[in-house]
């Protein structure tokens, strides 16, 4: 996995379309209704928009990405605002490596890239890094108007990735909108999945492989104030 034609979209090709400069609504509501509790991870969190409107709330926020430009505007935006929120190179499909567990995970506009095919590792890395209990939401583009979107998704994909057999259970699938810059005021059609981690038969399994794996693989600095516990 290398990170370098998704840099470009924050070097050659900025502003990408996504890159709104600001938090997305569906986010902003979800937090004023108390979705987001102890520590939190921004899956794909391009320039932090998201996570930092979550950290300025007071929660304890780890925003990753495989694009090293968005994450140095992330820091720099964390920084001139005075938001405690921390942002680390990580590659969505080896969470793992992360070494700890998160009670609430987001994905904004990152589970719609994958392809069908890779959806299965990126739902396995999210299990690895969340217990029973922890809290998903993932926001995707929708099928309501495929030709609009680049990447359309349908409720069945969702249910696809994300079942008892995964570890996940779907509590809600709401049809809502997601900005970016060229879709004007309305936005594109989008689902906000809520999703809650279960317990499952597949854990073990998904355990001893990612566990396996994060053996393997030097560990990344962390701050003292990040959590420790492990998957
Ligand atoms: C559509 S953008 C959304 C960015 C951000 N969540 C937002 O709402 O502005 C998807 C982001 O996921 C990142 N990304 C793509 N593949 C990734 C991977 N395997 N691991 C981590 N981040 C990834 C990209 O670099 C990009 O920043």
């Amino acid at each position: 996995m290398t990170g370098l034609p998704w840099n470009a979209s924050y070097l050659n090709d900025a502003p990408a379309p996504w890159d709104i400069d600001h938090p997305q609504p569906v986010i902003v509501r979800l937090a004023s209704h108390g979705a987001f509790t102890g520590s939190v991870l921004d899956a794909g969190c391009g320039t932090g928009e998201n996570a930092l409107h979550v950290a300025s709330l007071g929660l304890a926020v780890l925003g990753v990405d495989i694009a090293e430009t968005a994450l140095a505007i992330a820091r720099e935006k964390a920084k001139d605002r005075g938001i405690d929120a921390e942002f680390a190179l990580a590659d969505a499909f080896q969470l793992a490596r992360l070494r700890r567990t998160f009670e609430t995970v987001m994905d904004c506009g990152l589970f719609h890239t994958f392809d069908a095919d890779e959806r299965p590792r990126y739902v396995a890395s999210l299990f690895s890094v969340t217990e029973p209990g922890a809290m998903l939401y993932v926001l995707c583009f929708s099928d309501a108007a495929p030709d609009t979107v680049p990447h359309p998704i349908s409720q069945s994909e969702l249910r696809a990735a994300f079942n008892p057999t995964t570890g996940w259970q779907i509590a809600a699938i709401e049809a809502v909108r997601v900005q970016t810059t060229f879709h004007g005021d309305d936005g594109a059609p989008a689902w906000l999945a809520t999703i809650k981690r279960i317990q499952t038969v597949a854990r073990s399994i998904a355990h001893s492989t990612t566990r396996s794996v994060a053996q393997s693989l030097p560990a990344p600095n962390h701050r003292s104030t990040a959590p420790t516990s492990s998957p």
